[in-house]
């Protein structure tokens, strides 16, 4: 299985809820390291490029809203199977949906303010990294 890296976002729900260190325990207990760490506040255009996927789906002014109400916590996760680890970690979008256990189930409030993001392919994640961190700001943890 490969090394991969992904890119996970703790929302201003997380944030404001102080919940950044309950989430990352996560990560790390299923053998994900943060290899680039960052707080953020979105401005709404930030906001409206990292989410252009999404721009014509009718949640879209409201995400948008929503993702610059605070800061949000950017993180690079690295290890084995990355993406997926971090996904099953997550749960599926719709907190009310998501499996027990898992981070959106345990403390998302709703399909918007559900927590987290994180990136859904090695190729979305590729993009979504290079959207916030430069390859100076990711570090070689495969010693530490
Ligand atoms: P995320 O994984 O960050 O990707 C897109 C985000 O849009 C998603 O999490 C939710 O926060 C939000 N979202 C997705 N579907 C809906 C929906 N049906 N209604 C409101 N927000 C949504």
């Amino acid at each position: 299985m490969a090394l991969e890296r992904t890119l996970s976002i703790i929302k201003p729900d997380g944030i404001s809820r102080n919940l950044i260190g309950s989430v990352i325990e996560r990560f790390e207990r299923a053998g994900l390291r943060v290899v680039a760490a960052r707080m953020r506040r979105l401005d709404r255009n930030e906001a409206e490029r990292f989410y252009a996927v999404h721009r014509a789906r009718p949640f879209f002014p409201s995400l948008v809203g929503y993702m610059t109400s605070g800061p949000i916590l950017v993180q690079v996760l690295e290890g084995e199977d990355a993406v997926r680890k971090n996904r099953d970690l997550m749960g599926a979008t719709d907190p009310a949906r998501a499996a027990p256990g898992t981070i959106r189930r345990e403390w998302g409030e709703s399909i918007e303010r559900n927590l987290v993001h994180g990136s859904d392919s090695p190729e979305t994640a590729r993009e979504e990294i290079g959207f916030f961190f430069g390859a100076i700001d990711v570090c070689d943890r495969t010693d530490s």
